[in-house]
């Protein structure tokens, strides 16, 4: 009899689940309001596009070296110097088929299968399941909303004490909660990673999209710390696949190997595309002020009707809201959101398999127009 793998036998990722219910609610001729996903409604800057369309015109597209063009690499190393003053050469720089690839390369370079790395819960899903189908342990560590949802330095000596771990991931501005950690926080835990030695992974992919507070940048606490970003959410490019990391010297030739077998290379069209993203800076900032706009809105109006129990977001572009008011189920809570109130929203479990039945998350990387209709339907819904 053949059979299939326990270890691809993952947990579904809802929000895609709630946008296939929506999408499937929009073919039969219903109006929806999208809150569940979060990628921006905006497209790619004019630049990338245009670099896209010269780059197709001239001719071919094809395969790179595995760690990808020299002048993205070039230029992404730029941006550390531009935007965090930090000098980077381009040789520890790994471009990759989004931030989702340079998962995959980081914990297979840097651990063996049976490892035990720290989450933080709530938090992004996809590295519990691809840390699972890697055969890799994961130590789910629960934060609190009164902490901002930071891990602090002591979790991660308690769990290293009751069974060592090799790593640390954590995402600052956070997904779900969009809470930045303070820069003594951060270094705090950088420093006890190292300290204990284990890997600090940072997931960078919504630095840009900060509402007031700056968001570190992890190597300016540690050579070793493995940076994973993207541009799929202040560059507003999520389909075009295309990401980078920036590796320790260690790591550099694992990942290098592990790229040419594992994907050849990130795609090649967007990878002369992405070069000018860094140069669309004006019209991503007009689009990060429309973010700004929606939040401030939604900080003001969601307390009026009974979805006020939040964190207020230093950045990204979710709500991360606390519904036991309403009910403990969130899963159904958002059912009924999209099938009543015709506004999509995430329930809580994607993040956090314990406590997540009590929250949901929005998106508001949607239209000003889209947050107001929100606002309206879920009001008169919750009535
Ligand atoms: C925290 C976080 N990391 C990584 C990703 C994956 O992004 P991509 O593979 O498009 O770079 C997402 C997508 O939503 C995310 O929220």
């Amino acid at each position: 009899m053949l059979t299939t793998s326990n270890r691809g036998a993952i947990q579904p990722f809802l929000a895609m689940d709630v946008m296939a219910q929506a999408n499937k609610l929009e073919a039969g001729g219903q109006d929806v309001v999208h809150m569940e996903v979060g990628q921006p409604g905006a497209p790619a800057p004019a630049l990338v596009r245009e670099a896209a369309a010269q780059a197709l015109r001239d001719g071919r597209i094809g395969y790179t070296d595995a760690m990808g063009l020299a002048p993205l690499r070039e230029r992404i190393a730029r941006y550390y110097s531009d935007h965090h003053g930090l000098e980077v050469s381009p040789s520890r720089i790994a471009v990759t088929t989004g931030s989702s690839a340079g998962f995959n390369l980081a914990f297979l370079a840097l651990f063996e299968a049976g490892d035990r790395v720290i989450l933080p819960t709530p938090g992004y899903p996809a590295y519990r399941n691809i840390l699972g189908a890697l055969g890799l342990s994961v130590v789910e560590i629960e934060t609190h909303a009164q902490d901002r949802w930071c891990l602090t330095p002591e979790a991660i000596r308690a769990a290293h004490a009751r069974e060592p771990v090799k790593g640390v991931l954590i995402a600052s501005p956070a997904n779900p909660s969009g809470t930045i950690m303070e820069p003594e926080a951060l270094k705090a835990v950088i420093e006890t990673c190292e300290e204990l030695g284990i890997w600090f992974i940072s997931d960078e992919i919504y630095h840009g999209l900060e509402y007031g507070k700056k968001a570190e940048c992890a190597l300016r606490y540690s050579p070793n710390a493995v940076i994973i970003n993207s541009f799929s959410k202040y560059y507003c490019m999520t389909g075009w696949r295309i990401g980078w990391m920036v590796l320790p010297e260690k790591a550099l030739r694992s990942v290098e190997c592990l790229g040419q077998s594992l994907y050849i290379s990130a795609p090649m069209l967007s990878q002369v595309a992405a070069i000018s993203a860094f140069d669309a800076r004006d019209e991503l900032e007009a689009i990060k002020a429309g973010y700004a706009k929606n939040r401030d809105f939604l900080m003001a109006e969601l307390p009026k009707i009974g979805l006020g129990n939040f964190m207020p977001m230093d950045g990204a572009f979710y709500v991360y809201t606390n519904v036991s008011n309403l009910t403990n189920d969130s899963m159904d809570f958002a059912r009924r959101s999209l099938a009543e109130a015709k506004v999509a929203i995430t329930p809580g479990a994607d993040f956090d398999v314990e406590r997540g039945g009590q929250y949901v998350r929005l998106s508001f990387a949607g239209t000003f127009e889209a947050m107001e209709q929100a606002i309206k339907q879920l009001g008169h819904w919750l009535k």
